[in-house]
């Protein structure tokens, strides 16, 4: 690992993924799990408040040392027995048909064999044991997944070989793990300075197609498109090019 992504990466990702539309993420994807679970892409253990009573251990796989060091407040309060099993989800140094669930949060977008981890998954879950995951990836909409092409050699550069573009859904149906449950969203980038300057004219298309669509049926557009809050920026330029329908919709 370079300097950048050895010490940079996990100490930004440790605040990042720690905004305040993260944790209900945590929730859900960790609802349900119990027994033995593996945790691919332990990162700075920020998924631990989310475990639910029922998990009785979590064997955290994690290349890291700053992210496990980081960690290990969080490890170190924790109710259930946290070991650090291994540094690389794609070749796991765990026995066969072992755990009763896996979990991953914001992990299948950096590994960079994802179908070998996924493989290793598959390999280390007991038959009938469940992976629970959250993550971002390549969106449906062609526009967007363009702009993530795009976006994508910046991002993999600054975020430890993050995946924008990844199609999540496409490597977990090869994976030969069965897609029990799968809800997906669309969330409006807005945070970054490179959004802002290229997604303009791309993402204005995109809002126009969704609000004539949404509001044929009676929808308020900005609330079915969006999982988060809009920042200050983006509600500002969206009032502004749609005026009193948009107003109606972001003030809610
Ligand atoms: C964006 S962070 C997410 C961390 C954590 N899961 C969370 O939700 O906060 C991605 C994590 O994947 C880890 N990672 C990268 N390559 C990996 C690999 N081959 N096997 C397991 N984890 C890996 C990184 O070190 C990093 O901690």
């Amino acid at each position: 690992m370079g300097w950048w992504t050895d010490q940079v990466v996990p100490r930004v990702a440790d605040k990042a993924l720690n905004t305040k539309e993260i944790p209900p993420l945590r929730d859900r994807v960790c609802q349900g799990l119990s027994g033995d679970v593996v945790e691919v892409g332990f990162g700075s253990g920020l998924n631990i408040a989310h475990y639910p009573p029922a998990v009785r251990s979590v064997s955290a796989v994690e290349p890291s040392n700053v992210a496990w060091r980081i960690a290990q407040p969080r490890v170190q309060t924790n109710r259930a027995q946290v070991v650090r099993a291994g540094l690389d989800g794609q070749r796991l140094a765990l026995p066969t048909a072992t755990f009763d669930a896996a979990l991953s949060t914001f992990t299948m977008c950096t590994i960079p064999d994802l179908d070998a981890a996924l493989k290793e998954i598959l390999r280390v879950l007991k038959p009938g044991g469940v992976l629970h995951f959250v993550e971002h990836g390549r969106s449906p909409d062609a526009s967007v997944a363009r702009w993530q092409d795009r976006l994508q050699p910046i991002q993999g550069r600054v975020a430890g070989g993050c995946h924008l573009n990844r199609p999540i859904a496409e490597h977990l149906s090869g994976s030969g793990l069965e897609l029990e449950d799968l809800e997906t969203g669309r969330t409006i980038l807005s945070g970054g300075v490179a959004a802002r300057a290229g997604y303009r004219r791309d993402f204005a298309n995109f809002l126009e197609r969704w609000r004539t669509r949404c509001t044929s049926c009676g929808i308020d557009y900005t609330r079915v498109m969006t999982d988060m809050p809009l920042d200050a920026a983006l509600r500002g330029y969206l009032l502004k090019r749609a005026g009193t329908g948009a107003r109606r919709g972001a003030d809610r």
